[in-house]
């Protein structure tokens, strides 16, 4: 089996295969060396990082729900100057890409952190852009596409490395976001990010959540998600990484059939750590039987219903 490429490029950014973590799912990148080599995976997206270390919300911050989670974690992060003194050294000895995800709460705190990592030895950027714009009242960036086109322009303009959007799904148009994160410079989009969701723990009628709203993940979002990166795939020409309730290797193939270059598996590491490398493991089974040697060659294959 050794025979068949998994590789796959987006923009400068070349994968040994297309599974990547999700952020805020894999920690820090270092949490999983004790369950298997890491090395054997596309990437690692790291948990966002803002400019100064974030406590994030008060407890209760994740709630099970049919087929997924829903969390409100509100960013608790170590910092950019935090993550570089005290995780980046090991990270970058495990032989995979390294995407650092950003998240700020104004334009300029993107631009500060993108500025602060750019000297130093990682792969990419994956700029979650659904964080409340501070200054202007609390709306998500990621929900304003002239916002998300601005942030684009003003952080690749500091950076040569790629520059991945990672879009919100709770919009009316995902298409529109992605079309201007490329028309500004991004290397690729990564859809989705959570979806909006709620529940309500019925005798003391208060929101589970103390954030009252979370963010919905797992197999529960999978088909929207899908959706939602067929609709940016139809109508924009920019890579996408798929991302939503993956869970197994037929469901990494939904997404890539449909287009995604990569994608990455977020609440299901929580169920089963080794489950990306046996993810992997299933699509070189899977191409094998098939008939494929390159992965590239069932990238977007779709064929559409009449
Ligand atoms: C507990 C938790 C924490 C998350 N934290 C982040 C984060 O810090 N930054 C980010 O961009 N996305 C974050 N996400 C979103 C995931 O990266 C991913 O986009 C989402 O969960 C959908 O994928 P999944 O269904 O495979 O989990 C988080 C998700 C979960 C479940």
């Amino acid at each position: 089996m050794s025979d068949i490429s998994l590789e796959v490029k987006i923009g400068s950014l070349e994968l040994k295969n297309p599974i990547l973590t999700a952020s805020g799912t894999f920690g820090y990148g270092l949490e999983s060396r004790d369950f298997f080599d890491v090395s054997q995976l596309g990437g690692i997206i790291t948990k966002s990082l803002s400019l100064k270390p974030r406590k994030g919300n008060p407890p209760q911050r994740i709630v099970e729900t049919p087929s997924g989670m829903l969390n409100a974690i509100g960013l608790a992060n170590i910092g950019v100057e935090n993550f570089i003194k005290e995780k980046l050294p090991e990270l970058i000895k495990l032989n995979t890409k390294i995407i650092v995800n950003i998240a700020a709460s104004t334009i300029e705190e993107y631009v500060e952190c993108v500025e602060i990592l750019d000297k130093e030895k990682i792969d990419a950027f994956e700029i979650n852009v659904s964080c409340p714009n501070v200054k202007e009242g609390g709306l998500e960036f990621g929900r304003d596409v002239r916002k998300v086109g601005e942030i684009t322009s003003k952080v690749v303009a500091k950076t040569s490395k790629p520059v991945i959007i990672k879009l919100t799904p709770n919009v009316t148009s995902i298409s529109d976001f992605a079309r201007i994160s490329k028309e500004e410079g991004a290397t690729a989009v990564s859809a989705v990010n959570t979806f909006v969701g709620m529940s309500i723990d019925i005798f003391t009628r208060r929101p589970k959540l103390s954030h009252n709203t979370g963010g919905l993940s797992g197999p529960a979002i999978r088909p929207l998600a899908l959706a939602k990166v067929f609709e940016v795939v139809q109508n924009v020409d920019i890579p996408v990484i798929g991302i939503g309730g993956i869970i197994s290797p037929e469901d990494a193939l939904e997404f890539l059939i449909v287009g995604a270059k990569a994608v990455q598996i977020g609440t299901h590491n929580f169920v089963d750590p080794k489950g990306p490398i046996k993810i992997i493991e299933g699509l070189k089974s899977y191409l094998k039987k098939m008939n494929y040697n390159n992965i590239n060659d069932l990238i977007g294959t779709l064929e559409l219903n009449k």
